[in-house]
């Protein structure tokens, strides 16, 4: 014969199927009956969802319960757990376990710019590079949509493969990288607005398979349009790197997209100068051809630091292999980039 305090510990250690949390913890058994006549046990109890598939097999595995436990016959109710004991248990099963989930460990680093120009995507390509470089798993969206230059900057032929219905990024130099790109024949343009470019950005993390990332880099569009925006709404973890070139007009409207980052609440990780100077080859002088301290400038308006100065040059030629943007590891850029990769890799462990 079941007593009460029998049905509740053969149901205690039952769980509720969207919480992953025992009756007990959740406290979800509201009620049991026990007709002594009829060995028949009645129970009410508390879920987080009801009149789901999920249900009915809990049904079936409380009522296999209570009658190895003695019970005739078994009659259940349910109801919904009330709202701030779900949100209590945040339901594992129910989250996000994308990107953008934010239970992944991967960082994100939004590289973002005032001016189009100032060489964001090759900031993009080539911190990503250098953090592959040292050891870690990168990816890189290219999350400039209408504008999408990563795939031709890294050389990168291939189109992404299909696995299921997931994307798998397309790899060079170690760096994953998905991008409108891969998605548009012949170089059309892309004429798509708002709700669907959001769901592009959005398949973009959750369609792709990006297997286990410490970095994932954004190249987005320039300035503070609305892909900017949504990209910043979107991964609310993001930090960000400002690029811009030592031109003061150049930092003055780069000062912009670090004020969008900041109401964001995004963090900046520091400024990047490019283009800061040419140095000749046959001298060493340095020479600013876009004029100089924009960086400077542009950090203390934005609290932060120069963590990088690259000069204006282009990567060596090589026959072998073609990327066009990509700096070999001992290219004097190649090596800054290094340590602007170290100096990110120490803002963040
Ligand atoms: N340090 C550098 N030295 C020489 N050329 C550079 C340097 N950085 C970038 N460039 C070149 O400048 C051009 C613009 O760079 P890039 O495309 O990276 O800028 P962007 O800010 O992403 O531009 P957009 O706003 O169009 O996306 C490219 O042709 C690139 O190869
Ligand atoms: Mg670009």
């Amino acid at each position: 014969m079941l007593t009460q305090d029998k049905v509740k510990e053969l149901l205690n250690t039952l769980k509720d199927p969207f919480l992953h949390k025992t009756f007990e913890e959740t406290n979800g058994i509201e009620e049991i009956k026990i007709k002594e006549e009829k060995n028949h046990v009645s129970v009410k109890l508390a879920i987080a969802k009801t009149n789901t598939a999920e249900q009915m097999q809990l049904q079936q595995d409380i009522v296999n319960k209570l009658k190895q436990g003695g019970a005739a016959t078994v009659g259940l109710r349910f109801n919904q757990l009330p709202e701030e004991v779900i949100a209590k248990f945040q339901p594992t099963s129910e989250k996000d376990t994308s990107l953008l989930g934010g239970d992944t460990g991967t960082k994100f680093i939004a590289v973002a710019s005032g001016k189009g120009g100032v060489g964001k995507s090759t900031v993009t390509v080539n911190l990503a590079v250098a953090l592959a470089r040292l050891g870690k798993k990168v990816g890189i969206i290219d999350a400039d949509i209408y504008g999408f230059s990563i795939p031709d900057m890294m050389g990168v032929e291939q189109r992404p493969a299909l696995k299921g219905n997931k994307i798998i990024p397309v790899e060079r130099f170690g760096v994953k990288i998905i991008s409108m790109g891969f998605f548009v024949e012949d170089n059309s343009p892309v004429i798509w607005r708002g709700p669907r470019l959001g769901k592009m950005l959005t398949s973009f993390f959750k369609e792709v398979e990006w297997g286990d990332l410490d970095y994932l880099l954004l190249d987005l569009p320039p300035g503070t349009g609305d892909v900017a925006l949504d990209v910043h709404n979107m991964i609310p973890s993001s930090k960000e790197v400002i690029v811009t070139t030592p031109h003061p007009t150049a930092a003055f409207v780069a000062a912009r997209a670090g004020q969008m980052a900041l109401t964001t609440d995004h963090e900046i990780l520091g400024v990047i100068e490019n283009m800061a100077y040419f140095e000749s080859q046959l001298t060493g002088e340095k020479e600013y051809v876009f004029g100089r301290g924009g960086g400077e400038k542009l950090a203390e308006a934005l609290k932060t630091d120069v963590i990088g100065q690259l000069s204006l040059q282009q990567p060596y030629e090589e026959e072998d292999v073609f990327a066009p943007s990509v700096y070999q590891e001992d290219h004097p850029n190649g090596i800054e980039y290094r340590n602007i990769a170290a100096k990110v890799i120490a803002k963040f462990e």
